[in-house]
């Protein structure tokens, strides 16, 4: 595998970087984010605008996620060139079909669930899990990608 150019290294951390700031967006617009309440204490007006933004949250989330798999995909794909690096990202690329599956089950859950009136506890959960997965995802496979020193072997 080959050493990720500067450009190819910024534009991958730069998507991380907004997936967090997404994450932290989403986190923001609930009141009650940081205990464990529903929507008991907000009016209808509030309610209904959190609803609209975890929907719209959700679509946006999944687009932005769809367009940087295809971004780290094609610069992982440039830069395999042994075929230990190949198998790699096919394990890689692998992996972000199955993220995004889970990604598409969980956000009908929670949106249904925000529908009947838990927008607060979906929000929360949403924050949560989708944290939580792409976590372990940053730690298993996108790391020791980004940060692999060159071998000089390629
Ligand atoms: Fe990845």
């Amino acid at each position: 595998m080959r050493k990720l150019s500067a450009i190819e290294h910024r534009l991958i951390e730069d998507e991380h970087a907004r997936l967090d700031q997404l994450l932290q967006d989403l986190r923001e617009a609930c009141c009650n984010f940081g205990s464990v309440k529903d929507c008991q204490g907000c009016g209808r007006e509030k309610i209904a605008s959190c609803q609209g933004r975890l929907n719209s949250f959700a679509y946006d989330f999944l687009d932005f996620v769809i367009q940087h798999f295809r971004n780290e995909e094609k610069i992982m794909a440039g830069a395999s060139r042994t075929q230990d690096s190949n198998e790699y990202f096919r394990l890689h690329q692998k992996e972000h079909a199955r993220l995004l599956k889970e990604m598409e089950s969980l956000m009908q859950e929670l949106l249904a669930m925000s529908k009947q009136g838990h927008t607060a506890v979906a929000i929360r959960e949403f924050h949560y899990r989708v944290a939580e997965l792409f976590g372990e995802h940053t730690r298993t496979f996108d790391d020791p990608f980004i940060s692999r020193p060159h071998s000089g072997k390629e």
